[in-house]
């Protein structure tokens, strides 16, 4: 089964506590190919299967075709979550690169790095179900074990449409440089697409990485966390070679309002959302330390909204 055809190289990259519906959808909006959900708990996801609104699930129609991450350690769990997704979903991808302790104590994430039996078992598994199956690595838990082109093999065997590699070890963290010598040679030894991933910071980082190791598309994660315009200007540089100035602040705070309104739109709106947002959305910009610690301190959405709307 095949990942979806896509009109650019450029993906979002699954992340934690912020990349939700509404903010895949604005994602989309900048330019962004497809887009990965937060990564979602096998057990989670099973335990609120018959919940008629599920609390954890927030895939929409109007993002699909889009990409859902599930992370577990358990096969049987694993595979009965990735089968409750199967038509509400385009991909499920698992899993195998989270270093978070709290992810590494159960057993899941980068811990599997340790286990390539229990992968190619989970991925074996995962394949027989219809929906195209993908996962995204790291290189191994410590630079003494790499084993990420071993699991590149076992997951391209098993069936999956595709694998993303964040060239680090477990250890490592988001320390050090992501060694893009591995998305290289993870994409010579196997005909999947190839998703690169890791330190995509300027829009001729993606054009670079396609170029040194020939990886099929790029995954953006905090270059996107911080600006949802990097996809348009990414996608205007590799149209036409011209870098785009970045969004003025009052340009920036309008990208937030939209995110705003589709937070509200799908239910998904809270203050803590929105004020990470903010925060996120304002580092660089002149004078904007003083304005962050103002916004932060509001007590209400509706102060929160009216200094948002004065910015506008
Ligand atoms: C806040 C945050 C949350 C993340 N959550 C996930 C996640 O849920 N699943 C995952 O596979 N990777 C997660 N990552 C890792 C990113 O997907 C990506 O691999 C990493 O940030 C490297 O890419 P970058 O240099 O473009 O940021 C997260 C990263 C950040 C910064």
């Amino acid at each position: 089964m095949a990942y979806p055809k896509l009109s650019s190289p450029l993906i979002l990259a699954p992340m934690a506590g912020v990349t939700n519906a509404a903010y895949r959808i604005l994602c989309k909006r900048m330019g962004a190919a497809l887009c990965y959900t937060e990564f979602l708990s096998a057990d989670a996801l099973i335990r609120y299967k018959d919940a008629l609104d599920n609390p954890i699930f927030d895939v929409v129609e109007e993002e699909r075709p889009v990409v859902t991450q599930i992370f577990g350690e358990d096969p049987k769990k694993i595979f009965e979550a990735a089968e409750f997704l199967q038509g509400k979903t385009d991909v499920v991808d698992f899993n195998i690169g989270c270093p978070a302790p709290k992810v590494l104590a159960c057993g899941g994430g980068a811990a599997l790095l340790k286990n390539p039996s229990r992968i190619k078992e989970i991925l074996e598994q995962l394949n027989t179900l219809k929906t195209p199956i993908s996962c995204k690595i790291r290189l191994g838990v410590d630079e003494q074990h790499i084993v990420a082109l071993d699991v590149a093999k076992i997951a391209e065997n098993a069936g999956c449409c595709a694998i993303a590699v964040h060239p680090r070890t477990q250890k490592q963290g988001y320390s050090g440089k992501a060694d893009w010598s591995y998305i290289k040679k993870v994409k010579d030894i196997v005909s999947i697409p190839v998703i690169g991933n890791g330190d995509v910071e300027k829009v001729q980082d993606v054009l670079r990485m396609m170029q040194e190791t020939g990886c099929d598309y790029v995954m953006v994660g905090r270059a996107a966390m911080k600006d949802p315009f990097f996809f348009r200007k990414a996608k205007h540089y590799l149209d036409t070679g011209e870098v785009l100035e970045d969004l003025s602040f009052s340009e920036k705070m309008q990208l937030l309002q939209e995110y705003i309104v589709l937070l509200k739109k799908y239910q998904l709106y809270t203050d803590i959302l929105v004020k990470d947002a903010l925060i996120r959305f304002t580092k660089g910009y002149r004078n904007s330390a003083q304005l962050r610690l103002e916004l932060t301190r509001t007590k209400s959405s509706e102060e929160l909204q009216e200094k948002i709307s004065a910015l506008l």
